[in-house]
């Protein structure tokens, strides 16, 4: 799920002529790739691959909405996990995700309306 919203926010931060959207979208591909990573150290992988994405739209508008829908599925997502998780620590880190999560919702929400 992080490699494909990190490649997604990077397809998004090339392709979306706004350069508000570029920015944004730059940052998000970031932290994405930085929570894949996070993935790649709790599941003790050599390493990541990211594939290559180019089926982002090239508006910004459409992108906003896959991002808000995106941002609500990993926010899910770390609801689940972190309510499943048995070790403290664990709990701890997909509690952390989520708060970061819900900011990413509140920037492309911010922006729809
Ligand atoms: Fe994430
Ligand atoms: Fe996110």
């Amino acid at each position: 799920m992080e490699i494909s919203n990190a490649v997604f926010y990077k397809c998004s931060s090339k392709k979306t002529p706004e350069i508000d959207g570029q920015k944004l979208f730059k940052i998000l591909a970031k932290v994405e790739s930085e929570h894949a990573s996070v993935w790649k150290k709790l599941l003790k992988l050599d390493k990541i691959e990211f594939p290559k994405y180019n089926s982002c739209a090239s508006d910004y508008k459409p992108n906003l909405e896959e991002s808000h829908q995106r941002e609500e599925r990993a926010i899910k997502f770390y609801g689940e996990a972190a309510a499943d998780a048995t070790n403290p620590r664990i709990k701890e880190i997909f509690k952390a995700f989520i708060e970061v999560e819900t900011d990413h919702l509140k920037l492309s929400e911010k922006r729809l309306n």
